[in-house]
């Protein structure tokens, strides 16, 4: 029987996990056996007893339930340390960055650990259950809203009183993918007057759906990509931007940034000028901190004061509702273990020839089979080893977990 093994996050701060005691029953159905690492769900005051009760085994140790594990999940990567006591053959899948840490995927090439970054599930229809980004972005919108709303020194709606009336906060938000409409929403049901842009025009009906307003600049041709992202604006168009956009920011209480590019740097779209003609007491923040910022000035992990403005970097923001992002982001997982469980054979198929698996398997047998992530690392005169007795047999479409 298939192992599927849950270890503890151990990134610091982290509260959410990959499971929860709801879950081990659905896997047990599939023809798994769940074991986790002891302490797996104690940030969310989750006992191992109640994983017991629903069907898991715990694991004596960590080293244990890495070495007997065929599949291991997790939130984010495994420390490389733990890498050496994965077996060969066995499955990681969690966030992991693959742009970024090529170092990473070699060591998983070295050991032929088969990997799925999650980071990497295709946006489309067929994958939309198994789309963490998309459940962790969504809460994230959320969690700015209400910092926002607890660092700034006003009310969100219009309060009418006999002591004189309070305006509404008005509220900006730049990018409007599933983090900025989850934020809209949210800032709207707190009764903010609510302002977005997004250099994709096509979700101007859904920001105008929510009840907020969309701010129109014509920045002329802004294309998408094939899965839908925003391509990065010329140097031209990132001025006209900026400037049109500088008159909304100088009027806002709060302007909340959430503009990526994918695979790239996040774009910087307000400079200090913009953040010295806010109000003193205003709040920015800025959900792209952790990858290079969308705010000149703003610090990941902390909130700064620029002028009297603070700009929130903390980042880590599904983290703030953790018991929901766990339950989404295991659901997420499960959903995408499911989708490729073979009940016949009692197994995790990995063929790279699926259209969702061929997006998000990054290396297997020995290789990177990911085609965007090796092209990527060609581009960048990286150089990826492949594991010397398996490179033959790396396109091979099917792999049991089966160690
Ligand atoms: P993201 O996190 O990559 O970017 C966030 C937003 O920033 C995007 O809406 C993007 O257009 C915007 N942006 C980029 N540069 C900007 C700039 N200079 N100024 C203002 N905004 C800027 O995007 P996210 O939220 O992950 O969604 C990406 C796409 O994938 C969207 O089109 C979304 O609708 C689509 N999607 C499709 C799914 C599906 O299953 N069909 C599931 C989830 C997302």
């Amino acid at each position: 029987m298939p192992i599927i093994g849950f270890p503890v996050e151990i990134k610091p701060g982290e509260k959410r996990c990959a499971l929860l005691p709801v879950n081990v029953k659905a896997y047990t159905l599939l023809g798994a056996k769940v074991v986790i690492e002891k302490g797996l769900g104690l940030h969310l005051h989750i006992s191992d007893a109640e994983y017991v009760e629903a069907g898991a085994e715990v694991a004596v140790d960590r080293q244990s339930l890495l070495k007997q594990a065929n599949i291991i999940l997790a939130l984010h990567k495994l420390p490389t340390k733990d890498l050496r006591h994965l077996s060969s053959g066995s499955l990681l899948v969690s966030y992991l960055d693959p742009f970024n840490e090529s170092a990473y995927i070699q060591q998983l090439v070295s050991g032929n650990i088969s990997s799925i970054s999650m980071e990497m599930i295709p946006r489309i229809s067929r994958c939309q259950k198994m789309d963490a980004l998309s459940s962790q972005a969504s809460l994230a919108g959320y969690v700015m809203v209400l910092q926002a709303a607890n660092t700034l020194d006003a009310v969100f709606p219009m309060m009418m009183t006999p002591a004189g009336t309070l305006k509404p906060a008005k509220v900006f938000i730049i990018g409007a993918g599933v983090a900025g409409l989850q934020a809209i929403a949210t800032a709207k049901r707190l009764g903010a007057s609510v302002t977005a842009f997004d250099t994709r025009t096509v979700v101007a009906e859904q920001v105008r759906s929510l009840g907020a307003k969309f701010l129109d600049i014509d920045l002329g041709q802004t294309g998408e990509t094939g899965q839908g992202y925003a391509q990065a604006l010329t140097p031209e168009q990132m001025q006209i931007q900026q400037r049109e956009q500088a008159k909304c920011i100088a009027d806002s209480d709060i302007v909340i940034t959430t503009a990526q590019l994918f695979g790239r740097k996040p774009p910087k779209l307000i400079d200090q000028a913009t953040i010295a003609s806010m109000r003193a007491g205003s709040v920015i923040v800025d959900m792209a901190a952790e990858n290079g910022g969308n705010v000149e000035g703003s610090v990941v992990g902390q909130t700064v004061e620029i002028n009297g403005v603070s700009v929130i970097g903390t980042g880590f923001w599904a983290n703030g509702v953790a018991l929901h992002a766990s339950q989404m982001y295991a659901s997420n997982l499960f959903s995408l273990i499911s989708e490729f469980w073979h009940k016949d054979n009692n197994e995790f198929v990995l063929d790279v020839s699926d259209e969702v698996l061929s997006g998000c398997v990054i290396s297997h047998q020995g290789s990177v089979v990911n085609k965007m992530i090796s092209d990527f690392y060609q581009q960048n005169g990286v150089l990826i080893k492949p594991e010397p007795t398996l490179q033959i047999n790396a396109q091979t479409n099917t792999a049991s977990q089966e160690a």
